[in-house]
């Protein structure tokens, strides 16, 4: 399937809920995220600030969707996503490259003690959650196309379901293997499996389809495992660098 088919699955699929608008923040607050946040304290107290304040309201919003996340990561499918990653990083230096929240770089750095780690993003939102949840880890805003960081940086670069964000994805990778001092860790929702799910794979801000020949075609000779198996919802790859 081509683009086409992409951008036509996107007119169907529409994402659950736009970031800004306080109208959005009132229609997310449903049966399942109110009284969630009404337990916990520390959210509580992040949505009691002035209405009037648009990047209040903004990081309203974002920590709803923040639930709506985390409660995604426990998941079959992200369960078993975790354990691979946990499973294949030996650094102790780690970047994530689009760490959302950093729900899964702190997940990384708390199971296997990591000295160094920091997540970057191009969300605001998600990277003021970020920062606020996890005060261990650093979070910084930084496109994956230019990455400000000298060569060699991390023992480790995480991308986690980022590269098919990225319309550019092998000079992304190319970018991610720079910073890198030991392995890059890639996963990828798995286009190649029958009937895939298409809610992990046709959304619109996906730029490509991540099927098992693309993926082949963008490691080229790069030296790399692959761990996925075409009845799995997803794909991890490890290159070696
Ligand atoms: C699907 S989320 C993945 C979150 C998390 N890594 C995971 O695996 O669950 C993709 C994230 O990549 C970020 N992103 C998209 N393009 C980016 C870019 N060029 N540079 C840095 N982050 C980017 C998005 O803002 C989003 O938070």
């Amino acid at each position: 399937m081509g683009q086409t088919s992409i951008q036509k699955a996107s007119n169907i699929i529409k994402p659950r809920m736009k970031k800004t608008q306080p109208l959005e923040v009132c229609t997310s607050l449903t049966s399942y995220t109110f009284p969630r946040l009404l337990r916990l304290k520390s959210y509580w107290r992040l949505i009691r600030v002035p209405l009037t304040s648009r990047k209040r309201l903004e990081a309203v919003s974002h920590i709803l969707n923040v639930f709506d996340l985390e409660k995604d990561y426990k998941t079959k499918r992200n369960r078993e996503r975790l354990a691979k990653i946990l499973d294949l990083v030996t650094g102790n230096s780690v970047l994530e490259v689009g760490c959302a929240t950093g729900y899964i770089l702190n997940y990384v750095a708390s199971k296997k003690n990591i000295q160094e780690s920091v997540g970057v993003d191009l969300n605001d939102g998600r990277l003021w959650v970020a920062k606020k949840k996890y005060p261990n880890s650093k979070f910084y805003k930084a496109d994956l196309l230019s990455l400000p960081f000298s060569d060699k940086s991390f023992d480790t670069v995480l991308l986690p379901e980022i590269l098919e964000h990225i319309s550019q994805p092998k000079k992304a990778l190319d970018e991610a293997i720079r910073i890198a001092k030991r392995e890059v860790i890639i996963t990828l929702p798995n286009a190649s499996k029958e009937n895939y799910d298409k809610s992990l794979v046709e959304i619109s801000e996906h730029k490509w389809y991540p099927t098992e020949e693309k993926v082949k075609s963008l490691l080229g000779n790069k030296k790399h495992e692959v761990h996925f198996t075409s009845n799995q919802d997803f794909m991890i790859i490890k290159i070696f660098v």
